[in-house]
């Protein structure tokens, strides 16, 4: 049969009609719950009732104009976000890959002005930045990159959590411009690094005038139990990317940006038909308030901790396990063998995990996560690693 649609993706043979909190339902009736938020983006849960009554207003009023005009709700998400954040001002894209080529973009154009010709970029080995040409070339996976050379030029890659490789780099080259890099890498395989890193890093760019630059769009709005990851090592970053959790599943992204940063596009260097625009804008400011009103963050902090203490209770003595580690509600079960199985498996058992870097459980589950569907999720995915472990015994 013609498939109409470009065969991009391995889809799971499951189509969801209807969500409701961390719930999900299939065609056929069935139940699932959803540990994986559509990949950290419905953080407040499916048809939260907040964003569904803000979305159904403004789409009676005003769903997009242009960014040639003013724009009441994009102004409005701006004061809201970048004071949630502390960052000074913000680019409304559509995606996190949009918005990581702004925050290139802006480190370009930051450089040469400086004077500094050929501007690189520090990025890490296992990092995911996006699927654009510049985004991917970024990305430090070569499966992501594969067939799409020639790559965009101007970054320079490092090991992740590696300050020598970073310092050699920062003593070699003389024409780095900034650091791009996750607070923890989530497609890398929910990569923590040591608690120092961040600082180290914030430090480095500080004593070389580089800018960092954070992409938190999977590590952002609460979902390591604080608003942002980086706030963890209480350092603040000067450009700072978010998409995924920011509108609950209405497409945005956003690039922020603070101090001199902040102040590094003018008109004409950058834009987007989209971006911003005031059905989006409405979203995304609803999450925050409600994000802030229910105490999400800290929600997520302390479900995180139960997870990872109920996991590591249940799993222990496998020594199949390499590893369990998380913060908040961004949670990885690292097995010794490839476990890409253990997705169908857990769609059967009626529970949506996520398998990366090929032997990382991913769970991601809504910040909404209740008590019940805690424990839901612990004896399912529990069940899931003890029966898959004993089928490859055998
Ligand atoms: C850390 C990070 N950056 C960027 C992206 C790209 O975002 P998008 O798919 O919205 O372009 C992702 C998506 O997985 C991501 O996890």
């Amino acid at each position: 049969m013609h498939d109409p649609l470009m065969a991009t993706y391995k889809r799971l043979p499951v189509t969801f009609v209807r969500g409701e909190g961390a719930w999900l339902w299939d065609t056929d009736g069935r139940r699932y719950l959803d540990a994986l938020s559509g990949i950290a983006v419905c953080g407040l849960g499916h048809a939260h009732p907040a964003v569904r009554e803000a979305l159904c207003e403004q789409a009676g009023l005003l769903i997009h104009t242009s960014n040639l005009y003013q724009i009441a709700e994009q102004q409005a998400l701006g004061e809201v976000l970048t004071a949630y954040s502390g960052m000074d001002r913000v680019f409304f894209a559509n995606s996190g890959a949009e918005a990581n080529e702004a925050a290139i973009k802006l480190a370009r154009l930051h450089a040469h002005r400086k004077g500094v010709k050929e501007p690189g970029i520090l990025v890490m080995e296992g990092s995911f930045h996006g699927r654009t040409l510049a985004t991917l070339s970024a990305t430090g996976n070569r499966k992501v990159q594969a067939g799409f050379e020639p790559l965009v030029q101007g970054f320079v890659r490092v090991p992740y959590d590696d300050m020598a490789a970073v310092e050699t780099a920062a003593a070699n080259r003389q024409n780095i411009a900034a650091i791009l890099v996750e607070p923890i890498q989530g497609e890398g395989g929910i990569n923590i690094p040591a608690a120092g890193y961040l600082p180290r890093l914030r430090a480095l760019c500080d004593a070389h005038g580089w800018l960092l630059m954070l992409d938190e769009i999977q590590t952002g709005m609460g979902r390591t139990g604080l608003p942002f990851a980086h706030q963890h090592s209480g350092i603040q970053p000067d450009v700072m990317t978010l998409a995924k959790g920011l509108a609950n599943g209405v497409p945005i992204g956003a690039c922020l940006a603070r101090g001199a940063a902040a102040d590094v596009f003018g008109p004409g260097n950058h834009g987007s038909t989209f971006g911003g625009n005031p059905l989006a804008c409405r979203a995304a400011r609803t999450v925050i308030e409600t994000l802030t009103r229910e105490g999400l963050a800290g929600r997520a902090a302390a479900m995180g901790e139960y997870l990872l203490e109920g996991f590591r209770r249940r799993l222990e003595g496998r020594p199949e396990v390499v590893d369990i580690r998380g913060r908040g509600l961004m949670l990885g079960i690292e097995l010794d063998r490839p476990c890409a199985d253990l997705v169908p498996q857990g769609l059967a058992a009626g529970l949506l995990i996520n398998v990366t870097a090929e032997r990382v459980i991913r769970l991601l589950p809504p910040l909404i996560l209740d008590e019940a569907q805690a424990e839901l999720l612990l004896d399912g995915v529990a069940d899931l690693v003890g029966t898959f472990l004993a089928g490859a015994a055998h």
